[in-house]
């Protein structure tokens, strides 16, 4: 039998992740190595959608690592969640006889490659990438500790505003329906309290403690998942306003900030594994499955029907925040 040369591809989808560069890196470096075609597909789905393939050589991936966001770019595709389009996608990864896509995002990007493989028999691997880490079956996703140090880092800074002005800070992250960044940002940041959507706050036990905390300490920082259950920091503000807060309390969303920048060691190491995880799974045929990691080791899993994680997995950061909070 003749080795035929196999040809693989790879997209980055979902929002960017600070080392979804770096393991672009490695996939294409790892596939080469092992003698691949690598095919870089732009802007995520769209791209299979609009026949934007890339073929991949050594040096298309240099000097890459040390950049946020992904050389391949990125979107979140609706036409992909339509058959029709998915069937000229499937024509376009026929006609140059790719076997393996690898996907770099999070759980919307996962359910949509399952439903293509199931469809059309193309193998897949998930690689996990959200700087919202709430992957299920994953300890950990790339972007997660970049965006976690910027958070740190604009935080800082408004510490400095709210302690001269003494000040509530309403301080609202990213994360979508996952309270983990908040979590680990507010105990990262001396937080008094967070907001997540995973719990409902009693809002008069807040403002209780809120006034409390005020009164003896003159500035605090409240961090507020932008999914939590009262809709946000700007309605938390308004909540205080009414109980006569107003000039004491400021908002300020940090936004897209928080995706953005070059990505941490972390991020590169993890990213740069998990890309070469995925090229010796294809080589071992172990496809349409998941990468994960859990105490320093990467493994596979497969793939079930829920990927968000439906709980935060430090959820003890919870309680640790409120014990060390004085009121
Ligand atoms: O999934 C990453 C994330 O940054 C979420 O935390 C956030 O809800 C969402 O993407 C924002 O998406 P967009 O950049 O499309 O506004």
């Amino acid at each position: 039998m003749t080795n035929k040369v196999r040809n693989i591809a790879v997209f980055t989808s979902g929002g960017d992740a600070p080392g979804m560069n770096a393991c672009i890196r490695a996939v294409v470096r790892a596939g080469i190595y092992h003698q691949f075609n690598v095919y870089g597909v732009i802007d995520g789905f769209n791209g299979l959608i609009d026949d934007d393939f890339k073929p991949m050589q050594y040096t298309s991936v240099s000097n890459i690592i040390s950049k946020g966001g992904t050389v391949l770019g990125t979107e979140r595709s609706p036409r992909f969640r339509e058959k029709k389009y998915r069937e000229i996608a499937y024509q376009n990864i026929k006609e140059r006889e790719i076997d393996t896509i690898v996907v770099v995002g999070g759980d919307g990007s996962y359910k949509g490659v399952k439903v293509f493989s199931e469809e059309y028999g193309i193998n897949f691997i998930g690689i996990p990438g959200t700087i919202d880490n709430d992957i299920y079956g994953s300890n950990y996703s790339i972007g997660f500790d970049t965006a976690l140090n910027n958070i740190i880092e604009a935080i800082d800074k408004i510490r400095d505003t709210a302690s001269s002005h003494h000040r509530i800070f309403l301080v609202e992250v990213m994360g979508n329906r996952s309270g983990v960044l908040a979590l680990n940002s507010a105990i990262a940041t001396g937080a008094e309290d967070v907001f997540i959507p995973e719990r409902n706050e009693d809002l008069n036990i807040f403002e209780e403690k809120i006034k409390k905390a005020y009164e003896f300490k003159k500035s605090s920082i409240i961090i507020v998942s932008e999914g939590d259950q009262i809709g946000g920091a700007k309605e938390l503000y308004h909540y205080l306003a009414k109980k006569g807060m107003e000039s004491k309390v400021r908002v300020a969303i940090l936004g897209h900030i928080q995706r953005g920048g070059s990505p941490t060691y972390k991020d590169r190491m993890m990213a740069t594994q998990f890309g070469a995880k995925a090229i010796d799974m294809i080589l071992e045929n172990e496809v349409n499955k998941l990468i994960g990691t859990k105490d320093g080791k990467i493994y596979s899993y497969e793939f079930t029907e829920t990927v968000t994680k439906q709980l935060p997995s430090n959820y003890d950061a919870l309680k640790l925040i409120k014990k060390l909070s004085r009121y």
